[in-house]
């Protein structure tokens, strides 16, 4: 590894490059949310639940289940959807603890979201049998799982409706899918994007592209075309700013804008013409690499030491004890690394609930199709450094 590879930012999203094009167009036995039958595309993950929540035509200020371990873009569309959020705790494989619903709670529930973390889906019998049994509806959030198997059913056909993310697979700045396995998706009606926000879109998968070093050959010209864009949007924005010191509104944070709006075009043709093989293979040879390096360390473990046969990954999740420092130290080296640590104001605190526990001391580490393997060898590297700084004695200080 050369010095300028170790001080090269790494991508946290998926880029288009020439081998995006390249390898099997699917895996034989990988099922997709592309198969399940009733299909809507979205903006984004956030928007996909959203319109889920809409299906289901709710009354206003209904309960909707959401677990205690999330991230605020899955808590948002249940609130500017004008329905009340209630929170159940997880068990150590992510699955609901359905004892932590009370009863009256359950009564009162219309939806359920259940999310498959970090791409290690799995059967969700035991909490479809439950919805049905009380009549609420299960969505089945597969935002970290584009691909594989949950349990005895293909991901995202357990719910009456599954949501997925698109950005997080595919190299497109936005885009999700609203499907449903068991029920006809009403048109929601979404306003299309103008011809501003989709040549935005197209230049931010080029522009993403040629910051990292992809597309050879005309790289060396968009790279130009676009210093010129950006210099020019500098001068523009040039001016006093204000800092603003109120805390980050999560509802702002979560971005919700263009939660009713058509995806831009790059979303729609990019997921169609880009090849399923190379993006299962890569993201599972990765997994495969942090597995090795994490597979006994003192002050951390896998979540899952060996990644599930018919898995995809999204991240490779990984407990730390000091995470709050690890965190901040790998951050700040710019690797290819997150925490939910953001949760929602009012979540409670239940008993027996992974949840909290999870949003401070598990690390995901990405491991997307365009991480090479040296790029996650230096994420694991730098992990494996800061853990092992921990453990060693204080210097001794003055001479003895
Ligand atoms: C589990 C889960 N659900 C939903 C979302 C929302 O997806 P998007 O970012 O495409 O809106 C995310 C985003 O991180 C997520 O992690």
């Amino acid at each position: 590894m050369t010095a300028s590879d170790r001080t090269r930012q790494l991508p946290r999203t998926p880029l288009l490059d020439w081998s995006s094009f390249a390898g099997s167009r699917r895996l034989t036995g990988v099922h997709s949310i592309d198969d399940i039958a009733a299909r809507c595309l979205t903006t984004s993950g956030r928007a996909a639940i959203y319109l889920a929540l809409l299906q289901l035509r709710l009354d206003p200020g209904s309960l909707v289940l959401v677990p205690t371990y999330h991230c605020p873009t899955m808590v948002a569309p249940v609130i500017l959807a004008g329905l009340r959020v209630a929170y159940f705790g997880i068990d150590a494989h992510g699955l609901p603890q359905l004892g932590t619903i009370d009863e009256a709670t359950a009564a009162h529930a219309k939806a359920m979201l259940v999310s498959h973390y970090f791409g290690r889906a799995r059967s969700l019998a035991e909490v479809r049998q439950w919805c049905d049994a009380r009549q609420i509806a299960l969505i089945e959030d597969c935002a970290h799982c584009y691909f594989g198997s949950a349990g005895e059913r293909p991901v995202g056909t357990w719910g009456d409706f599954a949501t997925a993310s698109l950005s997080k697979f595919f190299p497109v700045p936005e885009g999700g899918v609203l499907a449903s396995a068991s029920r006809r998706i009403a048109a929601p009606g979404l306003t299309p994007q103008g011809l501003r926000v989709e040549l935005k879109s197209w230049a931010d998968v080029l522009e993403s592209a040629v910051t990292y070093g992809r597309l050879a050959g005309v790289g060396w010209a968009l790279t130009r075309i676009f210093a010129i864009k950006n210099q020019i949007n500098r001068a523009r924005t040039t001016g006093p700013q204000e800092d603003s010191i109120a805390p980050p509104d999560m509802m702002l944070a979560c971005d919700m804008a263009r939660i009713r709006r058509a995806p831009a075009s790059t979303a729609v043709v990019l997921r169609r013409l880009l090849p399923h093989g190379r993006i299962i293979t890569r993201r599972r040879s990765n997994y495969a690499v942090y597995a090795r390096h994490f597979r006994q360390v003192e002050g951390a473990y896998p979540l899952y030491p060996e990644a599930a046969a018919d898995a995809v990954p999204y991240v490779f999740p990984l407990w730390v004890d000091d995470a709050d420092r690890v965190y901040q130290s790998l951050r700040s080296l710019a690797l290819p690394v997150f925490r939910w640590d953001r949760i929602w104001p009012d979540t409670p605190v239940l008993a027996n609930d992974v949840g909290p526990s999870w949003s401070r001391h598990v690390l995901q580490l990405l491991c997307h199709q365009d991480l090479s393997e040296a790029d996650v060898t230096r994420t694991a590297i730098a992990a494996l450094a800061l853990l092992s700084a921990e453990r060693s004695p204080p210097a001794a200080s003055g001479a003895g």
